[in-house]
């Protein structure tokens, strides 16, 4: 049981903070989540159809509209804040709703949750911190500086900021969580793995951009749901705390790896254009979160969570076929 009984969770449609619904009406039996949700072509509401209804609540609205929020915060006892317009590839074709969802959005909530005095966590990403060579043995922590490269990484960076100067100036009851990158279920078609999955589904070649050699540090969303609930629940206010599972993969390596699991030659796909700006390698040290709070990721085992992630794709193609084509035909127009 934990003080948190009524909380919000802003982009709960969506891949990660769907995850996190589940992990939450699965784990801790006494909260009532209510979602917020614009519903954009990321938010499916399909994602936590199924669940009990006196546990999840979704309401259809924009994190930007200050109206709705006068009603919905007050009586919660926490926001938990996921919503962002979230692929770097989009955020370069079309910046402008990363920073009016992903900077003014949070500025709205920030304020409603300063208004109503409710607690604040803030969902984020390592990739604030910009990028490492391939061969630096450094890890980013919560002190590395801020230097992020793309529109998608600005804007998530420039919310961190308010999210600070929030807490600072107002004392408002804030947390943030920078992780890497996450796979499993529900994660939209448009991301490295499940789009190289479900092309192999479909019968078409997987593309890898660049050399291939650019490096993620993977995480299995549940891992990163335990970490976001334990930063909730028993963070340090106005702290910020690293996440990561030691994950580091080059994406050639995870291409190759899908390939073998679904009966594919290991040079059975295409190299295609680079990403603008592309960050070469991303890597978490996730001491703070280890040491402070004890959390350690559970999943440690990423080829048995790729197959598992790989065979939830080939049993869901109901959830992923009728947004693949638009999707795909969007990468065509960048020759990607
Ligand atoms: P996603 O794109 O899958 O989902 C985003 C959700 O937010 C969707 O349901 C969408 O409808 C909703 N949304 C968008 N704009 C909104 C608005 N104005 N008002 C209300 N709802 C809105 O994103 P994701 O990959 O699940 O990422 C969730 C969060 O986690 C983001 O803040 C992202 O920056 C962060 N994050 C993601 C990763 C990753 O690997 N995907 C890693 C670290 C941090
Ligand atoms: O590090 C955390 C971030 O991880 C999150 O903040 C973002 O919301 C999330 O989208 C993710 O960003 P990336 O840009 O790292 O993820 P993406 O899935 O778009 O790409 C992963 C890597 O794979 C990246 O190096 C680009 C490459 N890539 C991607 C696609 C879609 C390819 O080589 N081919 C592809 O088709």
């Amino acid at each position: 049981m934990s003080n948190y009984e009524n909380i919000i969770v802003t982009g709960g449609c969506g891949f990660i903070g769907s995850n996190f619904v589940h992990y939450v009406v699965r784990e801790h039996p006494g909260v009532h989540v209510t979602v917020l949700d614009k519903l954009t072509y990321a938010g499916n509401p399909k994602n936590i159809a199924g669940l009990p209804a006196d546990r999840v609540e979704l309401v259809v609205g924009d994190v930007c509209d200050a109206e709705l929020l006068d009603e919905l915060v007050p009586g919660h006892d926490a926001v938990v804040h996921y919503a962002a317009e979230s692929h770097n590839d989009n955020s370069i074709t079309d910046p402008e709703p990363f920073v009016r969802t992903n900077v003014y959005g949070t500025f709205r909530l920030l304020e409603a949750c300063r208004r109503y005095d409710v607690r604040y966590h803030h969902v984020s990403t390592d990739e604030v911190y910009g990028d490492l060579a391939l061969d630096d043995p450094a890890r980013f922590t919560e002190e590395t500086p801020y230097r992020p490269s793309s529109p998608y990484s600005s804007s998530k960076a420039a919310s961190d900021m308010l999210v600070r100067a929030w807490a600072r100036t107002y004392g408002l009851r804030a947390t943030i969580s920078n992780c890497s990158n996450n796979y499993g279920p529900y994660q939209h078609v448009e991301k490295f793995i499940p789009r190289q999955v479900t092309n192999i589904l479909c019968g078409v070649r997987p593309r890898l951009y660049g050399d291939g050699l650019n490096v993620r540090d993977w995480i299995h969303t549940e891992d990163h749901s335990r970490a976001v609930w334990t930063i909730l629940t028993r963070g340090r206010i106005g702290e910020t705390y690293l996440v990561g599972a030691d994950g580091e993969r080059s994406n050639i390596d995870v291409l190759r790896a899908i390939l073998r699991v679904m009966g594919k030659a290991k040079d059975d796909f295409d190299w295609v254009r680079d990403r603008p700006g592309h960050d070469r390698r991303y890597a978490i040290d996730p001491t703070k979160l280890r040491r402070e709070l004890g959390w350690e990721p559970v999943h440690t085992d990423f080829e048995s969570g790729l197959e598992q992630t790989i065979q939830w794709y080939a049993d869901h193609e109901p959830w992923w076929r009728p947004v693949k084509a638009a999707t795909e035909a969007k990468y065509a127009a960048q020759g990607q």
